[in-house]
Protein backbone atom coordinates (compact mmCIF):
# COMPACT_ATOMS: atom_id res chain seq x y z
CA UNK A 1 0.00 0.00 0.00
CA UNK A 2 1.45 3.27 -0.74
CA UNK A 3 2.06 6.06 1.64
CA UNK A 4 1.08 8.80 -0.19
CA UNK A 5 -1.12 10.68 2.36
CA UNK A 6 1.70 10.42 4.88
CA UNK A 7 1.78 13.88 6.85
CA UNK A 8 -1.73 14.37 5.63
CA UNK A 9 -4.89 14.95 8.02
CA UNK A 10 -8.21 13.91 7.21
CA UNK A 11 -11.41 13.97 8.90
CA UNK A 12 -14.27 11.35 7.65
CA UNK A 13 -17.68 12.01 8.99
CA UNK A 14 -20.23 9.09 9.26
CA UNK A 15 -16.62 6.87 9.66
CA UNK A 16 -18.21 4.71 12.08
CA UNK A 17 -19.79 2.69 9.98
CA UNK A 18 -20.08 1.30 6.16
CA UNK A 19 -18.36 3.64 3.49
CA UNK A 20 -16.78 6.12 5.63
CA UNK A 21 -15.65 2.99 7.83
CA UNK A 22 -13.91 1.96 5.14
CA UNK A 23 -12.63 5.14 3.60
CA UNK A 24 -10.98 5.96 7.21
CA UNK A 25 -9.11 2.73 7.34
CA UNK A 26 -8.10 3.17 3.72
CA UNK A 27 -6.94 6.86 4.11
CA UNK A 28 -5.02 5.74 7.56
CA UNK A 29 -3.34 2.68 5.40
CA UNK A 30 -2.21 5.31 3.49
CA UNK A 31 -0.44 6.99 5.41
CA UNK A 32 -3.56 9.73 6.82
CA UNK A 33 -3.97 10.93 10.00
CA UNK A 34 -7.69 10.54 10.27
CA UNK A 35 -10.41 12.16 12.51
CA UNK A 36 -13.38 9.47 12.83
CA UNK A 37 -16.27 11.71 12.82
CA UNK A 38 -19.70 10.24 14.11
CA UNK A 39 -23.00 10.69 15.87
CA UNK A 40 -22.74 7.24 17.38
CA UNK A 41 -20.23 7.53 20.02
CA UNK A 42 -19.07 3.54 20.28
CA UNK A 43 -19.00 3.18 16.67
CA UNK A 44 -16.31 6.87 16.47
CA UNK A 45 -14.41 5.12 19.00
CA UNK A 46 -14.17 1.36 17.53
CA UNK A 47 -13.73 2.26 14.10
CA UNK A 48 -10.04 4.78 15.77
CA UNK A 49 -9.39 1.83 17.74
CA UNK A 50 -9.20 -0.72 14.98
CA UNK A 51 -7.53 2.02 12.76
CA UNK A 52 -4.94 1.95 15.38
CA UNK A 53 -4.30 -1.44 16.13
CA UNK A 54 -3.56 -1.64 12.69
CA UNK A 55 -0.70 0.71 12.63
CA UNK A 56 -2.28 4.15 11.45
CA UNK A 57 -3.19 7.26 13.29
CA UNK A 58 -7.14 7.96 14.22
CA UNK A 59 -8.94 9.56 16.84
CA UNK A 60 -12.56 9.66 17.52
CA UNK A 61 -14.75 13.12 17.61
CA UNK A 62 -18.68 12.41 18.34
CA UNK A 63 -20.80 15.06 16.91
CA UNK A 64 -24.23 15.89 14.76
CA UNK A 65 -23.23 17.37 10.80
CA UNK A 66 -26.80 19.02 10.97
CA UNK A 67 -25.39 20.98 13.41
CA UNK A 68 -22.95 24.23 12.47
CA UNK A 69 -21.32 24.65 15.67
CA UNK A 70 -20.28 20.94 15.92
CA UNK A 71 -19.01 21.13 11.89
CA UNK A 72 -16.90 24.01 13.38
CA UNK A 73 -15.66 22.04 16.55
CA UNK A 74 -14.91 18.91 14.22
CA UNK A 75 -12.48 20.55 12.01
CA UNK A 76 -10.98 22.52 15.26
CA UNK A 77 -10.27 19.08 16.85
CA UNK A 78 -8.76 18.16 13.68
CA UNK A 79 -6.45 20.91 13.59
CA UNK A 80 -5.16 21.23 17.42
CA UNK A 81 -4.86 17.49 17.42
CA UNK A 82 -3.10 16.98 14.16
CA UNK A 83 -1.73 20.51 13.35
CA UNK A 84 -3.56 21.43 9.89
CA UNK A 85 -6.33 20.04 7.78
CA UNK A 86 -5.70 18.89 4.32
CA UNK A 87 -7.94 16.05 3.22
CA UNK A 88 -12.45 15.60 4.08
CA UNK A 89 -15.02 13.24 3.03
CA UNK A 90 -18.01 14.50 3.55
CA UNK A 91 -20.07 11.11 4.21
CA UNK A 92 -22.43 10.98 6.55
CA UNK A 93 -25.99 10.54 5.72
CA UNK A 94 -29.19 8.96 6.46
CA UNK A 95 -31.97 7.21 4.28
CA UNK A 96 -35.37 8.99 5.86
CA UNK A 97 -38.84 8.34 5.42
CA UNK A 98 -40.26 5.95 2.51
CA UNK A 99 -43.25 7.83 0.94
CA UNK A 100 -44.62 9.46 -1.95
CA UNK A 101 -44.00 13.36 -2.47
CA UNK A 102 -48.03 14.31 -1.65
CA UNK A 103 -47.34 12.47 1.97
CA UNK A 104 -43.99 13.04 2.78
CA UNK A 105 -43.29 13.70 6.50
CA UNK A 106 -42.56 17.18 7.09
CA UNK A 107 -40.27 16.59 9.92
CA UNK A 108 -38.24 13.69 8.10
CA UNK A 109 -38.09 16.06 4.97
CA UNK A 110 -36.52 18.53 7.28
CA UNK A 111 -34.05 15.78 8.38
CA UNK A 112 -32.75 14.24 5.57
CA UNK A 113 -31.98 17.86 3.97
CA UNK A 114 -30.16 18.99 7.55
CA UNK A 115 -27.72 15.85 7.38
CA UNK A 116 -27.74 14.82 3.86
CA UNK A 117 -27.65 18.23 2.57
CA UNK A 118 -27.08 21.06 5.03
CA UNK A 119 -24.64 18.89 6.80
CA UNK A 120 -22.56 18.96 3.44
CA UNK A 121 -22.51 22.66 3.47
CA UNK A 122 -21.56 23.25 7.16
CA UNK A 123 -18.63 20.87 6.51
CA UNK A 124 -17.64 22.41 4.14
CA UNK A 125 -17.96 26.08 5.24
CA UNK A 126 -15.40 24.81 8.08
CA UNK A 127 -12.98 22.20 6.03
CA UNK A 128 -12.68 25.11 3.10
CA UNK A 129 -11.13 27.88 5.32
CA UNK A 130 -8.86 25.43 7.17
CA UNK A 131 -7.60 23.99 4.06
CA UNK A 132 -6.74 27.37 2.83
CA UNK A 133 -4.60 28.00 5.47
CA UNK A 134 -3.05 24.63 5.08
CA UNK A 135 -2.12 25.70 1.18
CA UNK A 136 -4.37 23.80 -0.13
CA UNK A 137 -6.43 20.25 -0.10
CA UNK A 138 -9.15 18.07 -1.53
CA UNK A 139 -12.57 17.48 -0.66
CA UNK A 140 -15.38 14.13 -1.48
CA UNK A 141 -18.44 14.36 -0.71
CA UNK A 142 -20.21 11.43 -0.97
CA UNK A 143 -23.70 12.17 -2.95
CA UNK A 144 -25.43 8.90 -4.49
CA UNK A 145 -26.63 7.61 -8.12
CA UNK A 146 -29.81 9.44 -6.94
CA UNK A 147 -27.74 12.43 -7.16
CA UNK A 148 -28.22 12.26 -10.86
CA UNK A 149 -31.50 10.04 -11.54
CA UNK A 150 -34.70 9.59 -9.12
CA UNK A 151 -36.58 6.83 -7.46
CA UNK A 152 -39.95 6.34 -6.07
CA UNK A 153 -40.67 7.00 -2.10
CA UNK A 154 -37.46 8.89 -1.36
CA UNK A 155 -37.75 12.32 -2.41
CA UNK A 156 -36.30 14.31 0.30
CA UNK A 157 -33.11 11.85 -0.23
CA UNK A 158 -33.22 12.33 -4.22
CA UNK A 159 -33.69 16.04 -3.58
CA UNK A 160 -30.41 16.23 -0.74
CA UNK A 161 -28.27 13.96 -3.26
CA UNK A 162 -28.78 16.24 -6.08
CA UNK A 163 -28.09 19.27 -4.26
CA UNK A 164 -24.50 17.69 -3.01
CA UNK A 165 -23.15 17.35 -6.91
CA UNK A 166 -24.49 20.87 -7.45
CA UNK A 167 -22.93 22.34 -3.94
CA UNK A 168 -20.03 20.66 -4.91
CA UNK A 169 -19.80 22.68 -8.54
CA UNK A 170 -20.50 25.58 -7.19
CA UNK A 171 -17.47 25.06 -4.29
CA UNK A 172 -15.19 23.55 -7.10
CA UNK A 173 -15.75 26.46 -9.34
CA UNK A 174 -14.58 28.99 -6.94
CA UNK A 175 -11.57 27.48 -4.73
CA UNK A 176 -9.95 25.74 -7.78
CA UNK A 177 -8.23 28.26 -8.77
CA UNK A 178 -6.72 28.75 -4.39
CA UNK A 179 -5.78 24.63 -4.69
CA UNK A 180 -8.51 23.05 -2.86
CA UNK A 181 -10.21 20.25 -5.12
CA UNK A 182 -13.54 19.38 -4.85
CA UNK A 183 -15.52 16.23 -5.87
CA UNK A 184 -19.02 14.18 -5.57
CA UNK A 185 -19.62 10.26 -5.47
CA UNK A 186 -22.51 8.61 -6.75
CA UNK A 187 -22.05 5.03 -5.68
CA UNK A 188 -24.81 2.32 -6.66
CA UNK A 189 -26.42 0.65 -3.77
CA UNK A 190 -23.77 -0.25 -1.48
CA UNK A 191 -24.06 -3.64 1.23
CA UNK A 192 -24.11 -1.80 4.45
CA UNK A 193 -26.19 -0.98 7.86
CA UNK A 194 -28.01 1.40 5.82
CA UNK A 195 -29.47 -1.07 3.77
CA UNK A 196 -30.56 -3.39 7.05
CA UNK A 197 -33.32 -2.25 7.15
CA UNK A 198 -34.94 -3.95 3.59
CA UNK A 199 -36.02 -7.57 3.32
CA UNK A 200 -34.52 -10.12 1.29
CA UNK A 201 -37.11 -9.53 -1.78
CA UNK A 202 -36.23 -5.43 -2.36
CA UNK A 203 -32.48 -7.07 -2.11
CA UNK A 204 -33.14 -9.17 -4.78
CA UNK A 205 -35.04 -6.05 -6.55
CA UNK A 206 -31.94 -3.53 -5.98
CA UNK A 207 -29.41 -6.22 -7.00
CA UNK A 208 -31.29 -6.49 -10.70
CA UNK A 209 -31.13 -3.14 -11.23
CA UNK A 210 -27.41 -2.96 -11.29
CA UNK A 211 -25.86 -4.45 -14.67
CA UNK A 212 -22.96 -5.90 -12.04
CA UNK A 213 -25.32 -8.33 -10.95
CA UNK A 214 -24.81 -7.33 -7.62
CA UNK A 215 -24.54 -4.78 -4.84
CA UNK A 216 -21.20 -3.02 -4.20
CA UNK A 217 -18.99 -2.81 -1.63
CA UNK A 218 -17.80 -0.14 0.62
CA UNK A 219 -14.13 -0.81 -0.20
CA UNK A 220 -15.36 -0.35 -3.70
CA UNK A 221 -16.36 3.55 -3.01
CA UNK A 222 -13.55 4.32 -0.32
CA UNK A 223 -10.87 3.24 -3.63
CA UNK A 224 -12.57 5.78 -5.66
CA UNK A 225 -12.82 8.68 -2.84
CA UNK A 226 -9.23 7.66 -1.99
CA UNK A 227 -8.29 8.19 -5.75
CA UNK A 228 -10.71 11.20 -6.00
CA UNK A 229 -7.88 12.79 -2.99
CA UNK A 230 -4.57 11.76 -4.35
CA UNK A 231 -2.28 13.67 -6.42
CA UNK A 232 -3.23 11.22 -9.35
CA UNK A 233 -6.35 13.21 -9.74
CA UNK A 234 -5.00 16.62 -9.62
CA UNK A 235 -6.58 17.95 -12.88
CA UNK A 236 -10.18 16.65 -11.08
CA UNK A 237 -11.90 18.60 -9.62
CA UNK A 238 -16.24 19.88 -9.71
CA UNK A 239 -16.96 16.46 -10.89
CA UNK A 240 -19.08 14.07 -9.86
CA UNK A 241 -18.14 10.04 -9.78
CA UNK A 242 -20.19 7.06 -10.24
CA UNK A 243 -19.17 3.83 -8.77
CA UNK A 244 -22.51 2.15 -9.16
CA UNK A 245 -22.12 -1.20 -10.86
CA UNK A 246 -23.91 0.72 -14.32
CA UNK A 247 -26.63 1.11 -12.43
CA UNK A 248 -27.43 4.86 -14.43
CA UNK A 249 -26.20 3.47 -17.34
CA UNK A 250 -29.07 1.48 -17.97
P1 LIG B 1 -24.24 3.70 7.25
O1 LIG B 1 -25.56 3.83 7.89
O2 LIG B 1 -23.54 2.39 7.26
O3 LIG B 1 -23.23 4.79 7.85
C1 LIG B 1 -23.60 6.13 8.01
C2 LIG B 1 -22.90 6.67 9.22
O4 LIG B 1 -23.27 8.05 9.35
C3 LIG B 1 -23.32 5.97 10.52
O5 LIG B 1 -22.18 5.59 11.26
C4 LIG B 1 -24.14 7.02 11.25
O6 LIG B 1 -24.04 6.93 12.67
C5 LIG B 1 -23.53 8.30 10.72
N1 LIG B 1 -24.45 9.43 10.83
C6 LIG B 1 -25.79 9.43 10.59
N2 LIG B 1 -26.29 10.64 10.86
C7 LIG B 1 -25.26 11.42 11.28
C8 LIG B 1 -25.17 12.76 11.72
N3 LIG B 1 -26.25 13.54 11.78
N4 LIG B 1 -23.96 13.23 12.07
C9 LIG B 1 -22.86 12.44 12.03
N5 LIG B 1 -22.89 11.14 11.65
C10 LIG B 1 -24.08 10.65 11.27
O7 LIG B 1 -24.46 4.23 5.75
P2 LIG B 1 -23.56 4.13 4.43
O8 LIG B 1 -24.28 3.23 3.51
O9 LIG B 1 -22.16 3.88 4.76
O10 LIG B 1 -23.76 5.61 3.86
C11 LIG B 1 -22.73 6.58 3.86
C12 LIG B 1 -23.09 7.60 2.80
O11 LIG B 1 -23.17 6.97 1.53
C13 LIG B 1 -24.42 8.30 3.03
O12 LIG B 1 -24.30 9.67 2.68
C14 LIG B 1 -25.34 7.60 2.05
O13 LIG B 1 -26.41 8.41 1.65
C15 LIG B 1 -24.38 7.34 0.91
N6 LIG B 1 -24.79 6.29 0.02
C16 LIG B 1 -25.06 5.02 0.48
C17 LIG B 1 -25.49 4.05 -0.40
C18 LIG B 1 -25.84 2.66 0.05
O14 LIG B 1 -26.48 1.94 -0.73
N7 LIG B 1 -25.45 2.22 1.24
C19 LIG B 1 -25.67 4.35 -1.82
C20 LIG B 1 -25.31 5.69 -2.20
C21 LIG B 1 -24.90 6.61 -1.30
Amino acid sequence: MPKDFKDKVAIVTGAGSGIGEAVAHLLAKRGAKVVVADINAAHAKAVAKAIEAAGGTARPFVGDVADPASAEKLVADARKAYGALHLAVNNAGIGGPIAPTGEYPIDGWQKVIGINLSGVFYGLRYEIPAMLEAGGGAIVNVASILGSVGTSGSPAYVAAKHGVVGLTKAAAIEYAPKGIRINSVGPGYIDTPLLSAIDDGTKGYLVSLHPAGRLGTSEEVAALVAFLLSKEASFITGSYHLVDGGYVAR
